[in-house]
Order: C-alpha cells, then structure tokens, then sequence
C-alpha cells in the first residue's frame, strides 16, 4: 500500500523545546523491544537508523531496571546514546520494575506477590538505574507504567488486591508510580526529563481516574506524558483529554496514517506523535514524509508477523514489508 498525503506535513516537523531539550520534530520513536541486545553493534545500529531517518525522540524499549550496575552500565550503554545523538534525536530510554524477557520464561509478579520491602527495593533500583542513564548520556527515562504491566496493575482496581498502603482507593493505587517519580525528581536539576507511559482506560478505571493520576504524576516531576491505549482497536486520540495537564503528551496507535497525525497535532489533541510498526517498517518514515516522497515509504501492513510474532517466537523484530526477507 501507498500512503499519501494531501495535507501540510509542516505540523509533525516544528521543534518543540521541553525543559531546555529541543526535540527536532513531533515524531516519536515509542518503546518496542527488537530482540537485539541494546549494547551490541545490531542493536545500536537499530537505533542508529531510526534516530538517522528523523525521529525528533527515540525511545528505547523496556529495560529491566534490575540490570542496571551490573550488565548495563554507563560505559556500555554510551555507544547508544551517541548513535541516536548523531542521528539528530533526543535519547530516552524505558524502565521496566522487573525481568522483562521475550518470550516470557515465568509468570511476571502481580501487585500481590510483592511485599513493601520488594516495592521500596525496586523503587531504589529506579534510582540507580536512571543515574546510570544519566551517566550514559541519555536525555530522558520513561517508567512503564502502562499496557497491564506491573506498574499499571498497581493502578488499575481489577488487578490490585491488596489492602495496605499500596492497594484500595486511587491515592494508595498510585503510590508505587509517584515513588518511583519522586526517587527520579532530583535527577531533572541534572537535565533529564522524566516520561511516564499510561493506558487511559485500564482494568476498574476511566480516564477521569487517569486525568488525576496523570495530574499527580506532573505535580511530582512527570515532564512528558506518553499516553498509550495498549490495543490496536483503541484510537490514539486517547491522549486529547490529558493535553490540558500542562506537559507535552505523546499520542500512539497507528499515527503512520500521515492525515491523521497531521490532524491530532493540528487539533491539539497530542503535543507528540510515536509511529511504531511503521518505524519498524521504515526507519526513514519521518524524513520521507517531510520531503513529500510518500510513494517511496516501506508501509506497514498491520500483518504483526515480523514485529510482534517474533517477539512471541523470541526472535529478533522484522518487517515482513523489507524487500530482501
Ligand atoms: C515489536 C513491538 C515491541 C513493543 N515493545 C514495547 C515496549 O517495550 N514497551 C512499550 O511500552 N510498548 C511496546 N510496544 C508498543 C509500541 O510502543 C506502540 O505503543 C504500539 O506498537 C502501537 O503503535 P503503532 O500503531 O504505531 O505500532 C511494542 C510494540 C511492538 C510492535
């Protein structure tokens, strides 16, 4: 399939500065875990080219904060964050509160299995994960706090049983999240912009429960709302209500239908817009729609075999789309 456009692209191209950090346009590269380790030359070389074809941010997939100091540290994760800095991108990087591994080896912990000393070390490990990342060079750290993952397990009423500090009304469901925020703030004084990724409509909550959390979040040093429904039936327009809350709020979900993205930017109802599958499928989809050459992008097909297929097999991601597969 061939996109075209009949609209002025000019909206996905105007910088936006955050906190001091210019992003060079409104294009974001969301998290997606590839299956090349992020330290080895495939890996960087995957960032290399997303950040080269003009994402204004890129967003390296979900990392286990629990390998931080130890596998990952500053001097091996430097080479990546210099590959998106040379392609022109602002760096940021996901973290994730426990093991993530594709395909999944065990059952991940639920908000039960966890007991206050396990929250609070992984509170710590947040700490010590985002000054590593500082150190690396990285311009922001986004906690996954969205799709029915931990963090968004402890929010969501139908996923939390527990009775203590951490479970029952909305203030002690967002306790661990605004934690984790909190341990981060300090880091900002050293330049770093603090993301946070939601599900507006989750599991016992709507988005006027999310709007107060996504308000706490900012209040506690949230710079950037990275808004994601979590299914592909899902509009990415999920991200209008909270544009009001005063930080910059990134749409996702089929924001390669070039109009659409034009027209949510256009409308107000995202400062930012992730093109995921579709910077899978052509790292150089920002670049080739600034310069009009829609007939040359490599479209994605929503066929999910290469990306998530192969994250369910544990294989590295593709796009059946690539010519020489
Ligand atoms: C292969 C793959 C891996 C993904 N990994 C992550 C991830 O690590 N963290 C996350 O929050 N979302 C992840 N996602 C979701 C994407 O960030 C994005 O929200 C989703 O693909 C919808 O955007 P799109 O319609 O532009 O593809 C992943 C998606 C794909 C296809």
């Amino acid at each position: 399939m061939t996109v075209y456009s009949t609209v002025d692209v000019s909206p996905l191209f105007a910088p936006l500065a955050v906190r001091g950090r210019i992003l060079r346009c409104r294009v974001v590269l969301p998290p997606m875990v590839q299956l090349r380790p992020i330290t080895s030359a495939a890996g960087i070389d995957w960032y290399r080219a997303r950040a080269a074809g003009g994402a204004g941010l890129v967003i390296v997939e979900a990392t286990a904060v629990n390998r931080f100091g130890t596998e990952l540290h500053a001097d091996n994760l430097r080479p990546l964050v210099d590959a998106i800095h040379e392609g022109g991108a602002l760096a940021a990087i996901q973290l994730f509160p426990v093991t993530f591994d594709f395909p999944r080896t065990e059952a991940p912990p639920a908000p039960a299995d966890l007991s206050i000393d396990d929250i609070a070390g992984i509170v710590d490990e947040y700490q010590r994960a985002a000054a590593i990342c500082v150190a690396a060079g990285f311009d922001g750290v986004e906690p996954h706090g969205a799709h029915g993952y931990l963090l968004n397990q402890f929010f969501s009423p139908g996923q939390n049983e527990r009775t203590d500090l951490y479970g029952g009304p909305q203030v002690n469901r967002e306790r661990f999240a605004l934690q984790i925020v909190q341990v981060l703030r300090p880091l900002r004084d050293k330049g770093l912009l603090l993301l946070y990724r939601h599900t507006p409509i989750g599991n016992g909550y709507g988005i006027e429960d999310s709007r107060i959390f996504l308000e706490h979040l900012v209040q506690a040093g949230v710079d950037i709302l990275d808004i994601s429904p979590a299914s592909d039936k899902q509009p990415g327009d999920r991200a209008a209500p909270f544009t009001g809350i005063g930080v910059p709020v990134i749409a996702v979900n089929h924001m390669d239908e070039v109009d659409r993205a034009v027209e949510v930017l256009h409308e107000g109802r995202a400062d930012l817009i992730a093109v995921g599958r579709g910077l899978i499928a052509d790292p150089e989809w920002p670049r080739k729609v600034r310069e009009g050459r829609f007939e040359e992008i490599i479209h994605c097909e929503r066929c999910n075999e290469g990306c998530f297929g192969h994250l369910k097999k544990g294989i590295p991601v593709v796009c059946t789309e690539w010519r020489d597969l």
